[in-house]
């Protein structure tokens, strides 16, 4: 198979926001107890948070964090994770079934946050709870004093307001399973009087609003419309929640899953702009793609309730060579939508679909995803380039026939250097000519390649036997181009000055 890519360096999305790397936090399972937090640990900090875990946080290139959840979010009285740990209550987690203690909250997870030089994001309680509590709490992270909150926060340790910035007006609120789901009328109104009251705490912080859980759910689009007629004027940016995995093993629909992902966010793009058309409004609603990721949801469903448990282990999906492509290609999708897509979070950081898993007293280990996503972090710096593809198609059995090779690039016009990425979705190798417009010429250096195992084992043994091979590159025809050949089902960052 022969692939041609053009990447041209005067036509750009605009800056790639370093929040498009971005990742989630959620009280559920071992997140937060025994994943970022363990007192115990050997390599525990001053607050009982992991350094290895910190470590690991930090080599992923993470910039930002969102809290405390997730369904979880829903029934969460952000009143009891305040104030002397002896005295914070006991509570039910209607979300996961977990007895929550309470030991992290507020603080200790802002706290670690500016520690870790990540960007908090919060989620209020628009399920079980709503305005006041919530204004309540801006009050207690953001006012510098002299107000009930914010001097509460002062006699429990912390003077200086956290400042956070962003916050999500509740989570999921469109479906069912969520505790206290509405309507898209009932949560539009909810949405736009808590963001006001959020607002006039502190009129700096951007408000994200939840958009679907999903594209499959029966009210996606309908949703977006009546929620944004409602909250318009006080919210920054929409929700879009998807997760991958493979069905039936149908290895070429799940290779292809960036191609659902495109689709997802042009759909939302276009349901926001049309309700901008219609309120005459210049304003220009963002996304946040605030969780992302491969799941085996369907195995998750198919397990039923969990027994009621202390941060006892919930969703620790462990990946393959397969997922850690997949990813990859989610990820030059996310760049692709650079110029809409402003936050994203990969869900979530620790052991619950993650990244990084722990072992409870021991170690800390890297997940095969764990690649793609610090490669991406680590190099996409600058303008997202506008990429033209020219290559064959693929039949798959979920979206028709999709384009064999999916391409992004960045430029970073300080370094001049541009990144490309690249997943080859097909199972034969492609030759690929990447030939490149811009100041400067295209010099080879050798790229790095993670290849889908066809045997895919699922194990920590593979993980760690996992990671990026050099791909040999050689010069093109002319000074301009490049070429080079991708393994078949691989993800390839491709590096030139
Ligand atoms: O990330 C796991 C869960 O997935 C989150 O709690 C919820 O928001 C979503 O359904």
């Amino acid at each position: 198979m022969t692939v041609k890519i053009l990447i041209d360096s005067e036509h750009h999305r605009g800056e790639v926001d370093p929040r498009l790397f971005g990742s989630f936090v959620e009280h559920m399972g071992r997140c937060v107890y025994t994943g970022i937090y363990e007192p115990d640990h050997p390599s525990a900090d001053p607050h009982g948070f992991r350094g290895d875990v910190g470590a690991l946080v930090r080599e992923l290139g993470t910039t930002l964090v969102r809290y405390p959840g997730g369904n979880f979010v829903s029934g969460y009285r952000w009143e009891d994770g305040i104030g002397p740990r002896a005295d914070r209550p006991r509570r039910l987690d209607l979300a996961w079934r977990g007895i929550e203690t309470n030991q992290v909250g507020t603080d200790e997870f802002l706290g670690w946050a500016e520690r870790a030089a990540v960007t908090p994001m919060m989620a209020v309680n628009l399920g079980t709870r709503g305005i006041q509590a919530a204004a309540d709490l801006v009050e207690y992270c953001n006012l510098p004093g002299g107000t009930h909150w914010s001097d509460l926060r002062h006699r429990h340790g912390r003077e200086e307001p956290y400042g956070v910035p962003l916050w999500c007006l509740g989570n999921e609120m469109d479906g069912p399973w969520q505790t206290g789901h509405l309507t898209a009328e009932r949560y539009g109104e909810l949405a736009a009087q808590a963001g006001r009251a959020m607002k006039l705490v502190d009129p700096s912080i951007e408000l994200v609003a939840c958009g679907s859980s999903s594209h499959t759910m029966p009210t996606f689009g309908y949703w977006e419309t009546e929620v944004l007629e409602r909250a318009w004027d006080v919210v920054d940016h929409i929700s879009m929640h998807a997760y991958y995995e493979e069905h039936d093993g149908d290895r070429r629909s799940f290779l292809a899953s960036g191609v659902d992902m495109d689709q997802f966010i042009r759909g939302v793009a276009a349901t926001v702009d049309a309700v901008a058309a219609r309120k005459h409004s210049g304003k220009r609603i963002g996304i946040s793609f605030d969780e992302w990721n491969v799941w085996y949801q369907s195995r998750f469903e198919a397990a039923g309730l969990p027994d009621i448990d202390v941060a006892g282990p919930r969703i620790e999906d462990t990946y393959s060579a397969l997922d850690a492509v997949v990813v990859g290609d989610l990820l030059i999708s996310l760049l692709n939508h650079a110029d809409r897509v402003r936050i994203a979070c990969l869900a979530q950081l620790v052991n619950v679909i993650a990244p990084i898993r722990t072992d409870p007293g021991g170690a800390a280990w890297r997940q095969t995803t764990f690649h793609p996503v610090a490669a991406v972090a680590a190099t996409a710096r600058g303008h997202s380039l506008v990429t033209r593809v020219t290559a064959p198609e693929l039949y798959t059995r979920r979206y028709g026939d999709v384009p064999a090779v999916a391409a992004a690039a960045v430029a970073d016009p300080a370094t001049g250097r541009v990144t490309a990425y690249l997943t080859n979705r097909g199972d034969e190798p492609a030759t690929v000519e990447v030939r490149y417009r811009g100041p400067g010429t295209l010099s080879a250096e050798s790229g790095r390649v993670l290849v889908a195992d066809q045997k895919g084992p699922r194990d920590r043994e593979a993980a760690a036997g996992f990671g990026f091979t050099t791909l040999p590159v050689s010069a093109g025809t002319d000074p301009h181009t490049v070429t080079t050949t991708l393994p078949p089902e691989s993800w390839t960052v491709l590096a030139a000055r």
